[in-house]
């Protein structure tokens, strides 16, 4: 079998045109524009590029864009007093502090700092509180993306047999919380998950968010299963020139599409949906603060 590859950038740019429409809508018949700002700390040189990525396409989209760069060694009172500025500021609808952080700064408690009014990563305790007992509220960004390109490519997930591995707080708990919801039987699995393989062949959908490249081999996956790769690793590639890398899923691709019947590419799967995602949390805090 050969799997149906899963198109997320092309899902992406589709919803980014529905989004601009409400943006359009939100600014001609509400006057409101809605606000995102980003703030990174440091170089990581991953998260520099995702960070403008979202800056670009909130631009795009007819949003306003605010992008906050502090040094390296910026303190955690000087983060602290950023966030709690964008709180109070009345152009702003939605604030994203990338992460990791430098060690220096304790991400619990910059995070805690933001309002939940405006948390459009879905990461504060009262976000996530509420993502757990079903309350309406901010949906977590990357499993929303996995969510729609799930529904996408099956229909109903009822009764299906899923399997996550990774349990962190940004991928694999609320995309757990989201299954359920969808009517999935769940499994998070993980580093200490007793025979994962086997675990994994279990599964009628697959979502890997482990942050480690390949390690899901293509003998694992059930045939006909559905494959969701959230994992977006950099590897050196030489072959292309001296200090450029390229990017490798968490999924061993080439073996898995043989046996899946559906896959997400990296890149070009999860990827894009995640920013997308964010985009339409944005909207949403923007008409619920403004509604
Ligand atoms: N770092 C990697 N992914 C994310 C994300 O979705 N949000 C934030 N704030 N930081 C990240």
């Amino acid at each position: 079998m050969t799997a149906k590859i899963i198109d997320g950038k092309t899902y992406a740019e589709g919803l980014r045109t529905r989004i601009a429409g409400h943006v359009e809508r939100l600014k001609r018949e509400h006057g409101v524009t809605p606000g995102l700002a980003v703030v990174i700390v440091g170089h990581d040189p991953g998260s520099e590029i995702y960070v403008s990525q979202k800056a670009r396409q909130t631009v795009e989209v007819g949003m306003h864009s605010e992008k906050y760069e502090l040094p390296e060694d910026a303190s955690e009172a000087e983060v602290l007093a950023l966030v709690q500025n964008l709180n109070a500021d009345p152009a702003i609808h939605g604030i994203l502090v990338q992460l990791p952080l430098p060690r220096q700064i304790d991400p619990n408690k910059v995070i805690a700092t933001i309002s939940p009014d405006k948390d459009v990563d879905c990461f504060t305790p009262a976000s996530v509180g509420k993502l757990q007992i079903g309350l309406p509220g901010p949906v977590s960004c990357t499993p929303l993306g996995c969510l729609m390109l799930l529904r996408d490519t099956l229909g109903s997930l009822e009764g299906l047999n899923a399997v996550i591995v990774g349990r962190s707080n940004l991928v694999g708990k609320p995309m757990a919380q989201l299954l359920l919801r969808d009517n999935c039987t769940v499994t998070v699995a993980h580093s200490r998950t007793k025979n994962l393989a086997d675990v994994v062949r279990q599964a009628d959908i697959v979502v890997a968010a482990v942050g480690r490249p390949q390690m899901i081999k293509g003998d694992w996956i059930k045939p006909g299963a559905t494959v969701i790769d959230v994992g977006i690793n950099r590897i050196p590639a030489p072959e292309r020139g001296e200090g450029r890398t390229r990017l490798l899923g968490d999924v061993d691709y080439p073996a898995a599409a043989e046996v899946a019947g559906a896959i997400t590419p990296v890149p070009g799967g999860v990827g894009p949906m995640t920013i997308v995602c964010l985009l339409a949390n944005t909207v949403t805090t923007a008409s619920l603060i403004n509604g």
